[in-house]
C-alpha cells in the first residue's frame, strides 16, 4: 500500500528514544503508470519490525535502496525515517557484495559459495561507521538503539565507543552457521567483536545462539557462562528470540468484506474447482522454490490427473536482482514454470500460475486464504514468516502447512507436515498426504498451529528482547 511521504514539520524532533537500525528502511519507492510512491518492502525485518516502531514512536534508520542523494528525515505512515546514503560503489561492495555476495550465503549454510574480497570488506567497514555515526546523532541520551541484521555486525561495537550511554540491542534475523563453517571468514574476529558491543544480541534459534557464543569464546577471547559471554570488563545476553507475525493484524485483514470477496473471486479465476497449492518467496536460491517446482513436477508426472485437479500458485518477488546468483535463479526459475506448464499443461489449463511481484497484504492474505496447501521449503531460513502468515491468516481453521525441516519456525510450528526439502520424491509425498488428508487432521493440525502462533506474536518477540536489553543494561 503506497502513500506520499510527508516531510516533518518544523520544530518536529530529530532524536528519538528507540531506534530502529536496518540496512534498508521498511519502504521502498515503486513506479507503476507514470507514478512513483513508497510501497512496503518485502522481507521479513520490514513486516516483523513496522508495527513494533510504529507504536513505540520510533525512528527508523537506513538506505533508500536508491543511489547517492537522499531525502531529508520524513514521516510515513506513522513512523519517522532517517535516510543514510550509499554511493554506487558501496552498494556493489557493501550490500551486493559483503552483504550479499560473503555473508548471506556463509550464513545459510554456504548453499552458494561466499566470496572474500577485501575492497568488501573495506566497504563493509566503512558503510557501518556511516550507520553508527548517524545512530549516535540521532539517539536521546540514555535511548534504546535495536540494530538489525547481517549487513551491520559493527555497528553495535562502534556505536558503543562513540555513545557509551546507549542501551544497544543487536538481533540477527538470519541463521548463524556452524563454528567450522563461520570460521572461514578472514574478518571473523573483527565480526564477533562487532555484535559484542551490544548489551543483547538477540537470534532465531538457540542452536544459533550457542553456534555464537562459541565463537565468542574462540575468536573474540570472551568467556562464556550460559548466556553471558563476558569481555573486557562488559557483559553480553546471548540468547534466541523467535521472531513472529503481526497476529492480530493478518486476523483483521483476513475478516475484512472486502478480503473474503477477492478469495471468492481468485476462487472462481483461479482456482476453478482445483486444488490450489502456493508458494510466496523472495526469489531467493535459499527458498527452494526450484525443488519445489521440481517435486510438483514428479507429482504430475505420478499421477497425470492431478494437472487437471490442482494448480500451483507461485508468487516470486524479484530481489537483488543487481546480483549474478539471484539472476540466474530468476531465470531458473521463469524457465521451469514455462516447461512445467508446457509438458504437464493443456489448452487452457495451466498448472502453475507463476506471479513474479510485490503484492500488498490484503491480496496475500486472500491467497493464503484460498490456498488449501502452503508449501514453505526453504533449505535454510532464520525464521520464515510467510509460514507464520499462512497460519495466522486461517482463520476457519482450514489449510495445511508443508514446511521444510531447515526453517526456524519449523521448531514452533510441528503440526505442520515437515520435510526435507532436497529430497524431491519426500516432498512429492508430502503434497499427495496433504491432499488426501480427511477433514478432521486437517483442522486438528491447523489448530495445533495457530495455538502456537498466537502464543508468540511479533509484538512478543519485541517486548521480550526490550526487556531483556532493559534489564541487561541496568545490570
Ligand atoms: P525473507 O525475510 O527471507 O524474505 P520471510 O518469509 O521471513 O523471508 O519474510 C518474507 C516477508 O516478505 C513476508 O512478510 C512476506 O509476506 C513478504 N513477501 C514475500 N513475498 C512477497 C510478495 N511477492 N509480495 C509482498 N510481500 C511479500
Ligand atoms: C531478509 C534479510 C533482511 C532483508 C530482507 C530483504 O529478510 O534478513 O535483512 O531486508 O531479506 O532483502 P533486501 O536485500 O531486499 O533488503
Amino acid at each position: 500500500m503506497g502513500t506520499r511521504a510527508k516531510r516533518p514539520r518544523s520544530g518536529q524532533r530529530s532524536q528519538w528514544p528507540l531506534l530502529i537500525v536496518a540496512n534498508t528502511l521498511p519502504i521502498r519507492r515503486q513506479r507503476e503508470r507514470g507514478v512513483t510512491r513508497w510501497v512496503t518492502a518485502p522481507g521479513g525485518l520490514a513486516t516483523a519490525l513496522t508495527p513494533i516502531v510504529r507504536d513505540a514512536g520510533g525512528a527508523w534508520i537506513g538506505w533508500t535502496g536508491a543511489v547517492g542523494r537522499i531525502p531529508t528525515t520524513f514521516r510515513h505512515e506513522g513512523i519517522a525515517m532517517v535516510p543514510v546514503p550509499l554511493s554506487r560503489q558501496e552498494i556493489t561492495e557493501y550490500y551486493e557484495g559483503f552483504g550479499n555476495g560473503t555473508l548471506w550465503p556463509l550464513f545459510h549454510g554456504a548453499i552458494r559459495e561466499p566470496a572474500y574480497h577485501r575492497p568488501w570488506w573495506r566497504a563493509y567497514v566503512a558503510v557501518n561507521e556511516r550507520f553508527a555515526e548517524t545512530v549516535a546523532r540521532h539517539a536521546t541520551p540514555g535511548g534504546t538503539v535495536w540494530v538489525q541484521d547481517y549487513h551491520l555486525m559493527l555497528v553495535p561495537s562502534l556505536l558503543r565507543r562513540r555513545r557509551p550511554d546507549l542501551r544497544i540491542g543487536f538481533f540477527l534475523h538470519v541463521p548463524f552457521p556452524a563454528e567450522d563453517l563461520f570460521a572461514r571468514l578472514p574478518w571473523r574476529r573483527q565480526v564477533i567483536e562487532g555484535v559484542l558491543g551490544a548489551d543483547v544480541v538477540g537470534l532465531q534459534t538457540p542452536t544459533a545462539a550457542r553456534n555464537l557464543a562459541r565463537l565468542a569464546r574462540r575468536f573474540g577471547g570472551a568467556d562464556v557462562h550460559g548466556n553471558m559471554v563476558f569481555k573486557e570488563g562488559r557483559q553480553t545476553v546471548v540468547d534466541a528470540y523467535p521472531i513472529s507475525v503481526d497476529v492480530q493484524g493478518i486476523e483483521h485483514v483476513a475478516g475484512l468484506p472486502r478480503v473474503h470477496r477477492r478469495v471468492e473471486e481468485l476462487r472462481r479465476t483461479v482456482g476453478r474447482g482445483r486444488r490450489v497449492l502456493l508458494g510466496v518467496d523472495r526469489l531467493d536460491y535459499t527458498k527452494g522454490i526450484d525443488l519445489r517446482l521440481k517435486a510438483y513436477a514428479e507429482l504430475l508426472t505420478r499421477q497425470r490427473e492431478f494437472a487437471a485437479q490442482t494448480v500451483l500458485v507461485q508468487v516470486a518477488v524479484p530481489s537483488r536482482d543487481r546480483v549474478l546468483e539471484y539472476r540466474r535463479l530468476q531465470e531458473r526459475v521463469d524457465a521451469m514454470v514455462g516447461r512445467l506448464n508446457g509438458e504437464h499443461g493443456d489448452v487452457g489449463v495451466e498448472p502453475v500460475s507463476y506471479v513474479r511481484r510485490n503484492l500488498d497484504t490484503e491480496e496475500l492474505v486472500a491467497l493464503y486464504r484460498l490456498a488449501d496447501v502452503m508449501l514453505v521449503t526453504p533449505l535454510a531460513d532464520g525464521m520464515n514468516l510467510v509460514a507464520k502468515e499462512y497460519v495466522a491468516a486461517r482463520t476457519d481453521g482450514r489449510g495445511t502447512l508443508i514446511l521444510s525441516e531447515f526453517a526456524g519456525a519449523a521448531a514452533e510450528l510441528k503440526s505442520a507436515l515437515l520435510v526435507n526439502p532436497h529430497d524431491v520424491n519426500g516432498m512429492a509425498d508430502a503434497i499427495e498426504q496433504a491432499l488426501a488428508m480427511p477433514a478432521p487432521e486437517e483442522r486438528r493440525r491447523m489448530r495445533q498451529l495457530r495455538g502456537a502462533v498466537h502464543t508468540n506474536t511479533v509484538q512478543d518477540w519485541a517486548a521480550s528482547f526490550l526487556k531483556s536489553l532493559r534489564s541487561a543494561s541496568s545490570a
